[in-house]
C-alpha cells in the first residue's frame, strides 16, 4: 500500500482522481491528520457531489474531532440519501452507542449486517454485546440473581464472586503435542520452567519467578494452545481469563472481581494466568470506543505490577490477534514485557504439526515433508482442518464397506487443496498498522516477517 507522501504526490498530478482522494484522506485519518483528511473528503464531494464515502468519511472527521452531533445529522442523512449503503449505517450504530442510545445503535446495526454481512465489525460487536446481546446470535442469558431474604433482587449486584465462577485447571498436554513455535517456547521457559527449576539460582539474581508474555499473532496458530500446555509443562494451575468472562467482569463490580481472579492465580501458585483476547480488557484507555475505561485498566496495570500482593511464580499469558488496540502502559517494565509475535508455522513447524495431529489417528504412510510443502500460510487450525475434511471422507467409505480405512499423504493433499489459508486477511490489516503506526518498532517482526524493509 502507497504511504502518504507517494498518495500526496500522486495527487499533485491528478488532482480529481477521487480514488486517490478517498485513499489519501483516509490515510490521513488513520494519521489523525484531520485537516488534511477534511481537505481531501471535501475534495472529493466536489469533483462529485454524491460520493457516499466522501460524506461519510466527513462525518468520521467531524467525530473523531469531537463533533459528534454534526456527525450524527450528518450521517442520519447520508442514510436517507443511500438507505442501502452499510457502512453509514455501522457507522451510524457506532455514533449512536457513543451517545448512549442502545436500542438505536442495535436497529442500525443489524440492518447494516442484514444488508451486507461482511459490514461486520467484531471489536464493535463485542462493545453492543457488552451493553445488552448481540444481532443474529441469541440474547443473553439473564442474570441469575436469587431472591434475597427480603424477596427482593438487585441485578448486576454479584451473587457469586469471580473467585468462584473461575476454574482451575490441571492441563494435560505439554510442549510436545504443540508442533513447531520453538521460539515462543523457548522464551516461556525462560520466563518460568527454567526459574522454577532452578529457583536459589534464580533468586541470587534477585530476579522473580514468573512475569507477564504477550502473545500476538494471527488467529488460529496456536496461541490458546501453547497458553494451556505452558501450565501442563510445569504442572502448574492453570486459570483461562476468556473473552467472556472479561465482558462479565463489566458487570457489576469489575475492579474487585479482577482482583479476585489475580488473587486466586496467586494462592495457586505456580500457575498461569491467562487472559485470551485481552485486548478486549487493555485496550488503550484513550480509545474511548473501545476502552474498558480507566479505572478497570488501572487495576489491572496495579494488579500486574503486584502492588497489593506478590506475583512471585505467577506467570501472566495474554493472547490477541489486534495488539494494536492494547494500551502502551501495558508494555512497560514488569507488565507484558515480552511481546512475542507467535507467525504462522514455517514449512519445518508445519510438518512438526501435521507429525503431531496424525498421532492416535487411523493414518497410513504418512510424509508430513511432502504435505508441509505443499500447506503454505496455513495455520494450526488449517492444518487441523485439513485432517478434519479427509477424516470425515474416510469415516464415510469405512461406514460404508464396514472397515477401518486409513487416511493417506494422497487424501490429506485433496483435502489440503479444498482448504484456503486463513491467516492472509491478518497480515493485510497488520501490515498496515506495521508500516504507518509502527510504535517504536513494536511491529518490526512483522515487517521482517513480510521481508518489508523499513
Ligand atoms: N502449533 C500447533 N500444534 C498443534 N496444533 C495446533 C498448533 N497451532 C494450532 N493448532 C491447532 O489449531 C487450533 C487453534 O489453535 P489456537 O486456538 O491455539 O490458536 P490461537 O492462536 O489461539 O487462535 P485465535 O487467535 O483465533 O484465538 C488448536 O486447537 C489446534 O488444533
Ligand atoms: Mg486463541
Amino acid at each position: 500500500m502507497a504511504n502518504l507522501d507517494s498518495l500526496r504526490a500522486a495527487l499533485a498530478v491528478s488532482p480529481d482522481n477521487v480514488p486517490l482522494l478517498l485513499l489519501f484522506a483516509q490515510g490521513c485519518l488513520d494519521e489523525w491528520a484531520f485537516d488534511d483528511a477534511r481537505g481531501a473528503f471535501d475534495r472529493a464531494l466536489r469533483v462529485n457531489p454524491n460520493q457516499p464515502d466522501a460524506k461519510l468519511g466527513i462525518a468520521r472527521t467531524l467525530h473523531l474531532t469531537g463533533k459528534t452531533s454534526e456527525a450524527l445529522v450528518r450521517t442520519e442523512a447520508l442514510t436517507r440519501e443511500h438507505p442501502n449503503f452499510a457502512p453509514a449505517l455501522v457507522f451510524l450504530s457506532q455514533l449512536h452507542l457513543a451517545e448512549g442510545n442502545r436500542e438505536e445503535a442495535l436497529t442500525h446495526y443489524t440492518r447494516a449486517l442484514k444488508l451486507d454481512p461482511s459490514s461486520r465489525d467484531e471489536a464493535y460487536e463485542t462493545e453492543l454485546y457488552l451493553q445488552g446481546n448481540r444481532p443474529g446470535a441469541a440474547p443473553r442469558e439473564p442474570e441469575k440473581v436469587p431472591v434475597g431474604a427480603d424477596g427482593g433482587s438487585y441485578p448486576g449486584e454479584d451473587t457469586e464472586s469471580a473467585r468462584q465462577a473461575a476454574e482451575i485447571e490441571r492441563p494435560q498436554s505439554s510442549f510436545a503435542d504443540v508442533g513447531g513455535m520453538e521460539a515462543v517456547k523457548e522464551e516461556i521457559r525462560m520466563k518460568i520452567i527454567y526459574p522454577l527449576k532452578n529457583p536459589e539460582l534464580f533468586r541470587a539474581y534477585g530476579k522473580k519467578i514468573g512475569g507477564g508474555v504477550l502473545l500476538y499473532g494471527p488467529p488460529g496458530c496456536g496461541k490458546t494452545m501453547l497458553s494451556r500446555a505452558t501450565a501442563g509443562e510445569i504442572n502448574a494451575n492453570f486459570l483461562a481469563v476468556g473473552l467472556h468472562q472479561i465482558l462479565d467482569l463489566y458487570l457489576g463490580n469489575s475492579e474487585k472481581n479482577l482482583h479476585e481472579l489475580f488473587q486466586l492465580a496467586r494462592d495457586n501458585a505456580p500457575s498461569v494466568l491467562f487472559f485470551d483476547e485481552v485486548d478486549a480488557l487493555a485496550a488503550d484507555r484513550n480509545d474511548l470506543k473501545r476502552s474498558a475505561g480507566r479505572t478497570l485498566i488501572n487495576q489491572f496495570l496495579a494488579e500486574m505490577d503486584g502492588q497489593s500482593a506478590s506475583n512471585d511464580g505467577l506467570l501472566i499469558l495474554g493472547a490477541t490477534n489486534a495488539p494494536w488496540h492494547i494500551d502502551p502502559a501495558f508494555r512497560r517494565p514488569g507488565r507484558f514485557d515480552r511481546i512475542l509475535f507467535v507467525t504462522p508455522p514455517d514449512e519445518a513447524a508445519r510438518a512438526a504439526i501435521i507429525e503431531v495431529m496424525a498421532k492416535n489417528k487411523p493414518v497410513s504412510k504418512l510424509d508430513a515433508a511432502a504435505l508441509a510443502r505443499k500447506t503454505k500460510d496455513f495455520s494450526g487450525a488449517d492444518l487441523k482442518a485439513m485432517f478434519d475434511v479427509a477424516i470425515e471422507h474416510s469415516l464415510a467409505r469405512a461406514m460404508r464397506e464396514g472397515r477401518v480405512i486409513p487416511i493417506t499423504t494422497a487424501d490429506l493433499l485433496e483435502s489440503a487443496k479444498s482448504l484456503k489459508p486463513s491467516t492472509r486477511a491478518w497480515f493485510d490489516s497488520a501490515k498496515n498498522y506495521a508500516l504507518y503506526s509502527n510504535q517504536g518498532g513494536f511491529y518490526d517482526d512483522v515487517l521482517k516477517f513480510l521481508g518489508i524493509k523499513k
